[in-house]
């Protein structure tokens, strides 16, 4: 495969009191080029850690990423001094957010915010970067792009917000584009249309795409491959097709058996019994042995490996070492 960025062995941890607890541990991984990867998972799990250790923005302390190697264009961005991270971050690879306010600045227009982006890494004068401007703002869907140009984010409503935050991420035409919870905060049919603008705005600008996300529907939809994470690890990677047509670990089931469908809506809602384990309290063995139904004896002292069961599908889970 034509690989836009591989991830090796990440790990990542946070300091809490004196000790260090893992929470990102061995995370592997590889988009392809024009390609995009669903991370999904529940609360906690560390897709948010994963993808800020890409732009290497974990915050520093109480955060620290262990060991792990992140390979974009040749070079190990882990390894690569700051002024050249900071060339790549926002420029070649960006990132969405899922709740514009925090990357939006309250006193500054969104024209403002935007042409910074175009300052910083593109150098246009500024003719260029109004047109430029303009046309992004259309490009993601603002028929209107004088007026939110001269807006401030509050008065845009949150679909608005979130399609300059798109924008702003697109600017630089990046390679790699992470969204991180780009829309759960928005309502389901501004959801929907901002999703299809973001496959769209992938497959046009030849982008590939890390796309992180409770919602398995978004994934089935949007990602060429899947990545279900738990307690920091990997548990299932699977091309999106298999993972959906015959998921292997009882974690992934359980996590498609919480989809609603028409036929399951006026019964309850599953949930999966338990809690994810704080970082700290992560159980010995198999992480997920309290809240796995199938579980036996030796999930509760040996950890599984994560082995390739089919081409390009792997699972970490006992039944199928
Ligand atoms: N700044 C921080 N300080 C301390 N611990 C943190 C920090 N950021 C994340 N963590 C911890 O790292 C673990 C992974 O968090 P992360 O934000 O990656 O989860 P997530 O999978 O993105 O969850 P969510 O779906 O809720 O966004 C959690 O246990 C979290 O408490
Ligand atoms: S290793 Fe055991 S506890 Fe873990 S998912 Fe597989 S069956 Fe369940
Ligand atoms: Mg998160």
């Amino acid at each position: 495969m034509d690989t836009c960025i591989l991830c090796n062995n990440l790990r990542v941890s946070f300091r809490e009191h004196n000790n260090y607890a893992q929470v990102v541990r061995g995370v592997s991984f590889n988009i392809g080029h024009k390609k995009t990867l669903g991370i999904v998972g529940e609360s906690g799990c560390g897709k948010s850690v994963t993808a800020l250790s890409l732009m290497r923005l974990v915050p520093s302390p109480p955060g620290k990423i262990e060991s792990g190697r992140v390979e974009f264009d040749g070079t190990d961005l882990l390894s690569i001094a700051e002024k050249q991270m900071q060339k790549i971050r926002g420029n070649r690879i960006s990132m969405i957010f899922q709740d514009p306010m925090t990357s939006l600045n309250p006193v500054f227009t969104c024209g403002f915010q935007i042409k910074e982006v175009f300052d910083l890494h593109r150098g246009m004068t500024n003719p260029e970067a109004a047109s430029s401007m303009e046309q992004i703002l259309l490009e993601v869907g603002i028929p209107d792009p004088h007026r939110v140009l001269n807006s401030y984010p509050h008065q845009l409503s949150g679909g608005m917000r979130q399609r300059v935050m798109i924008a702003m991420a697109l600017a630089c035409d990046p390679k790699l584009l992470i969204a991180d919870e780009p829309t759960t905060a928005l309502d389901v049919t501004v959801q929907a249309k901002l999703l299809e603008l973001l496959k769209h705005l992938q497959q046009t600008r030849e982008m590939s795409m890390m796309l992180i996300t409770h919602n398995m529907g978004i994934v089935s939809n949007m990602a060429h491959e899947v990545m279900v994470m738990y307690a920091g690890e990997v548990m299932e990677y699977a091309p999106t097709d298999n993972l959906f047509d015959s998921p292997l670990h009882p974690y992934t089931s359980s996590l498609l058996e919480t989809i609603p469908t028409l036929d399951n809506k006026k019964k309850r809602l599953t949930v999966i019994p338990g809690d994810v384990p704080a970082p700290q309290d992560t159980p010995p063995g198999c992480p997920f042995h309290p809240r796995c139904s199938r579980a036996f004896q030796r999930c509760k002292s040996d950890h599984p490996l994560l082995c390739e069961v089919k081409p390009g599908h792997s699972v970490r889970c006992h039944l199928y070492e």
